[in-house]
């Protein structure tokens, strides 16, 4: 495995000369061009739609809008129940499209001619903690109990000898994938459909359009066979991508549709902000005694949308009461959905921001504090650990990072204008997998494996590639894998960190058959395999180290150090793990310093959408950014003995830096991001 475990991107040469087909660049024939119309209120409904001077447009071919609702079919995910009913649930909902001959006629007819008119009522916008209509939701994504409660967190609180009780907040943030959500949909003579979209899984998407449509799962085709990114965005069909078959339906015509970047502000989902209370309580010596951990979150009032915020700490550390609890309040803002290690990341902000405030209280060495609250067991299941190296990969991180040469007083050093400090958080992700299937057949003097995985930036492709040479006994030039069509046998997503683990079973498994069947055909379906489940409570971990410089006169925050020490699994490809790493803690450093999506209470919209005010980390932001990983042997998890590494980067990324600015500065910031304006009040 050594010579190809660093095999370069399969389709790596594709997409630098530029040759890599992503959806919107699909040369359908006749192909018309559809602008989403979006509402300018938060709460409302449409009294009037007035498409004539629209449609008097030289150019402009169809308008679609809920004066003429499109027959739909099932429709689970009110999202996606486009132009059915005068109601405004958000402003940015999508409440027509104009359908034209070029994008910029579309644009230009919905802009100027399209007479839309609202009666809007009041809104409520806010998340805060006191709201009246809070509740607790029976379960949290994707079906997590939204509550655990294991011994007396109050008595334990009572006994401590140290304590922490905080609330740490995090604002709402975006996706910015580089190539935003697009999609073609093209009607056949015979009524099936076919879509080009960005998307993270060909077969989910497939099933849910066709339901939505009401089509049949074989008279409709998704085809995505490169993606320029998702974080969770493009995990599940957009509004777009029912507009576009509405709207192509409509014009009889394919119509391409593709959102703008504002417009994926409103329309892609978002990480839902988060206001979370922890409370720790320790013994003398820095053993917890109890933790308690409380997330208050939002979701629309369309649907329910509620994130595991808190199961990580179900998972981190040994306590004898463990409590984790959500609330969430529904309100007139679009419904929020995934971003890179829902839960987790926000959760692990809290809960090690925490860690390190409970080390200052008991006067214990942040790594220390960790490595004696390990547990022996998962704390609120009992489950064992398949595997289990935290400490590890803490242990590493300190020698690596040079942590003992750490003076533990905050705000002592200073070199110039810059307070300099360091900080410590955990990761951690569950290492999931989904039944998947795939075929592999003798062809052409080599093999060609199909899956409908989804590559969205990771190098799927390119693991999928060695895992299978590895399964044939071959080398990788020999295997071709296809990927990214709904045709190729039905997989499950790229989302949860578990493509690798899913697809791969799959592979090996068709692979293996193939072998079996006299080297011609192999086919598996991993519906059992992965049906069976484990004893074990199986999850990735990390241990990520800061270093920050505060400018003690502006606030101004760098981060000349990143260092993340991850354990999960073998890595079957060090090129792309490190990039997924990096990758995840980039983003991280983003969220810590940066990132927020403000929402304007009078009008009810994200007031930052798009990229001059929405700021995602630059080339000048990232300084030094390391990943690595230790060595781990699980027998339990997959044929590979992977652990998914696509988000645990980005979880307690913006713990270890908030630590570090606290070791710098002396001061702690609780609600992200740490701009200088919160550092200097
Ligand atoms: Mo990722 S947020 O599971 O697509």
């Amino acid at each position: 495995m050594s010579t190809i475990g660093g095999m370069r991107r399969v389709e790596g040469r594709e997409k630098v000369t530029g040759r890599a087909t992503y959806a919107f660049e699909y040369a359908v024939e006749g192909a018309a061009y559809g602008h989403p119309v979006q509402a300018p209120i938060a709460r409302g409904r449409i009294t009037t739609i007035d498409a004539e001077a629209a449609l008097a447009v030289p150019g402009v071919l169809a308008v679609v809008s809920s004066a003429d609702p499109p027959p739909l079919g099932s429709v689970e995910d009110p999202e996606l129940a486009v132009f059915q009913s005068p109601q405004v649930a958000y402003h940015g909902q999508v409440v027509a499209v104009v359908v034209a001959e070029t994008a910029e006629i579309a644009r230009e007819a919905a802009e100027t001619a399209l007479r839309i008119e609202y009666q809007a009522e009041p809104h409520d916008v806010v998340l805060r903690p006191d709201h009246p209509r809070l509740y607790a939701p029976e379960r949290v994504n994707p079906a997590f109990p939204g509550r655990t409660e294991k011994g007396d967190v109050e008595a334990g609180l009572a006994d401590a000898a140290y304590t922490v009780d905080q609330t740490y907040t995090t604002p709402a943030l975006h996706n910015n994938p580089m190539e935003p959500h697009a999609a073609i949909a093209a009607w056949e003579p015979d009524g099936s459909l076919t879509v080009y979209d960005s998307t993270q899984g060909a077969t989910a998407h497939r099933d849910t359009i066709a339901a939505v449509l009401g089509l049949r799962q074989d008279q409709v085709r998704v085809i995505s066979r490169h993606v320029g990114g998702g974080f969770g965005s493009k995990g599940t069909p957009r509004p777009h991508v029912i507009v576009a078959a509405v709207a192509a339906r409509a014009a009889g015509r394919p119509v391409k549709v593709a959102l703008t970047r504002q417009q994926m502000y409103d329309m892609t989902g978002y990480r839902t902000p988060t206001i979370q209370r922890v409370r720790l309580g320790a013994d003398e010596d820095g053993r917890l005694t109890a933790i308690d951990h409380d997330a208050v979150e939002q979701s629309s009032t369309l649907k329910e949308f509620a994130e595991q915020t808190t199961t990580p700490t179900r998972v981190m550390y040994a306590a004898p009461a463990l409590r984790t609890t959500h609330h969430l309040v529904r309100l007139d803002v679009p419904t929020p959905s995934w971003m890179r290690a829902p839960g987790e990341c926000p959760g692990m902000f809290a809960l090690e921001s925490a860690m390190d405030e409970l080390a200052e209280a008991a006067g214990i060495d942040p790594v220390e504090l960790r490595v004696l609250n390990e547990p022996a067991a998962e704390p609120e299941s009992g489950r064992p650990f398949s595997s289990r190296n935290l400490v590890a990969c803490l242990r590493e991180g300190a020698r690596r990072f040079g942590w003992d040469r750490r003076d533990p007083r905050p705000g002592v050093r200073r070199e110039g204008r810059w307070l300099v400090g360091t900080g410590v958080a955990c990761s951690t992700y569950p290492a999931y997998r989904r039944p998947s299937s795939a075929t592999a057949v003798a062809e052409d003097g080599g093999y060609v494996v199909r899956v409908a995985a989804a590559d969205i930036g990771t190098g799927a492709r390119t693991v999928l590639t060695q895992i299978a040479a590895e399964a044939l006994n071959t080398s990788p030039d020999r295997v071709r894998v296809e990927i990214g069509d709904s045709d190729l046998p039905r997989a499950s997503l790229a989302g949860g960190s578990m493509g690798t683990a899913s697809w791969g079973t799959a592979v090996v498994r068709a692979c293996e058959a193939l072998l079996k069947n006299g080297g011609q055909e192999g086919r598996a379906d991993t519906s059992e395999e992965v049906a069976a489940g484990s004893a074990f409570a199986r999850h990735a971990f990390g241990a990520q180290f800061a270093e920050v410089r505060v400018d003690a006169d502006t606030g101004e925050v760098r981060v000349p150090r990143l260092l993340g020490v991850f354990a999960a699994g073998r890595i079957v490809n060090p090129v792309l793990a490190r990039s997924q790493f990096i990758g995840g803690m980039t983003m991280g450093l983003g969220m810590a310093l940066m990132e927020e999506s403000f929402v304007d209470p009078r009008f009810g919209d994200f007031l930052n959408h798009d990229l001059a005010q929405y700021h995602v980390a630059a080339c000048a932001d990232v300084q030094d950014v390391e990943a690595v990983w230790i060595d781990e042997e699980d027998p339990y998890l997959n044929p590979m003995g992977s652990k998914g590494i696509g988000e645990i980067g980005i979880v307690g990324t913006a713990a270890a830096i908030a630590n570090a600015v606290y070791h710098a500065t002396g001061r702690r910031v609780r609600d992200l991001p740490i701009t200088p304006a919160r550092l200097l009040s």
